[in-house]
């Protein structure tokens, strides 16, 4: 037998009804923030991720799905969204008459090879958005708030925002000094990968999951230290606009995130402790990093499998119909006819509707009434439709309701 490979998993019953309920709410605060639906490619040139997401980060180390296909082209599957719209940004020229923000969201699939356990899988997807072209505090606060107000709606009231700032890259880069000064001394207590981390890009210390909650790593310089006037400012005028528009965060000073392309605000989205449920972040320097001309960037990504499971741990009603509205059953073989052709009618005018697909007998196709849990049901019977009419019987009162063949919508809109 061919089974499903590690990390991944197949959606369908009520995990997909929960899904599309998800989609829609998500869908709709989109649409109200004003941002354009966007889907890029599930594979891109390798470059693009190595290049974008930076060659020394867990994720390009360890966990890309790079091939080379058939023509020899290095390709990698999507591991993030960010990088590909950056890409689809670029290759379109979007840049060149920016007098408004470009704004568009995404709900993806991603690959990455991690070891699999609860929430964290090799294909997962991710809701997400970003923005380009403005470097304003509000456009960062918009981000946090289109993040923060999509897990309210989806019913996650309790989340906590995780703030963070890593300044321009004036403030970076004395930061990164200071880190290096500060771990040097203690190279040999780290754990091996750090080690590495060390001489390429020691910010990603402060990541690791290995050496997390060390005193080495909890004495670390913090960030907010080495903010220069002008991005200290930028930040406290940040927290602001937040306090402004009523939404909660907490100031978390060794929040640096796992990505290379980040600089001034850096936020993650959490509940109760547990792993992050989504995070992004002010990226700058990544379009020109990517060979387009230099335009600010912003965004974030909601973890979606995640954030399905804590609605599920959290006890979020998630509205999913597994209802049908009427079920046709057919006396006999003559009527099964009209079943189909009733059925698409009333199907197209807006009703749940089924019929029997496996020429079960009359005793089967009332089983199937109930497990569908259907509303209504009628059995049709060659001598009512000569008469052209139905008998609508209400599976829970048992009513019964002689209509015109002509006047089932009409019933079925009166008492839906
Ligand atoms: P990220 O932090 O790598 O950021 O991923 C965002 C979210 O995706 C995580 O917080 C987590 O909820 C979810 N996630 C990551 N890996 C897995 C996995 N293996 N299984 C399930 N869920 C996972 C980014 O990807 C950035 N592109 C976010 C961003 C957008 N920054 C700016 N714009």
């Amino acid at each position: 037998m061919i089974t499903k490979q590690k990390g991944t998993y197949d959606i369908y019953g009520d995990l997909a009804k929960k899904r599309m309920y998800v989609n829609d709410v998500l869908n709709a605060l989109c649409e109200k923030f004003n941002y354009g639906y966007i889907e890029t490619p599930v594979f891109e040139a390798s470059e693009l991720f190595h290049r974008g997401v930076g060659e020394t980060t867990d994720m390009v180390q360890k966990e890309t799905y790079d091939f080379v296909d058939r023509g020899e082209r290095n390709i990698t599957l999507r591991p993030e969204g960010t990088a590909g719209v950056v890409r689809w940004f670029i290759e379109n020229k979007l840049y060149g008459n920016l007098t408004d923000a470009v704004k568009v969201y995404y709900n993806m699939k991603m690959y990455r090879y991690e070891r699999p356990q609860s929430g964290r899988n090799r294909e997962f997807t991710q809701w997400g958005f970003e923005v380009f072209g403005p470097d304003t505090v509000e456009s960062d606060a918009e981000v946090v708030s289109l993040a923060y107000n999509a897990y309210r709606l989806l019913g996650l009231d309790d989340v906590k925002i995780q703030l963070n700032s890593l300044g321009d890259t004036e403030s970076r880069m004395k930061y990164r000094e200071a880190l290096i000064n500060y771990f040097e001394p203690y190279i040999n207590d780290l754990c091996e990968d750090c080690q590495e981390r060390f001489k390429k890009n020691p910010l990603r210390i402060l990541d690791c999951k290995v050496d997390a909650g060390s005193d080495i790593i909890k004495n670390a310089p913090k960030t907010i230290d080495y903010l220069n006037e002008e991005s200290k400012k930028r930040f406290e005028r940040l927290q602001e606009l937040l306090d402004l528009m009523d939404i909660p965060y907490e100031v978390n000073t060794n929040l640096v995130r796992g990505l290379d392309y980040y600089n001034h605000m850096v936020f993650e989205v959490t509940l109760r402790d547990s792993y992050a449920l989504g995070g992004g972040g002010r990226y700058n320097g990544l379009i020109e990093t990517l060979d387009g001309p230099s335009t600010p960037g912003v965004g974030f990504a909601m973890g979606y499998d995640r954030t399905i499971l804590a609605m599920e741990e959290e006890g979020v009603n998630i509205p999913i119909n597994n209802k049908i509205d009427l079920y046709l059953l057919a006396v006999s073989e003559s009527e099964r006819e009209t079943a189909q052709y009733l059925a698409q009618d009333l199907r197209l005018n807006g009703f749940i509707v089924e019929t029997d697909l496996m020429n079960k007998g009359l005793k089967g196709q009332f089983k199937s009434v109930d497990r569908f849990n259907s509303k209504f049901l009628i059995v049709l019977n060659d001598e009512d439709l000569q008469k052209n009419e139905v008998v609508l019987k209400d599976n829970a009162t048992k009513e019964e309701t002689r209509v015109n063949i002509n006047n089932i919508v009409e019933f079925l809109d009166t008492h839906m």
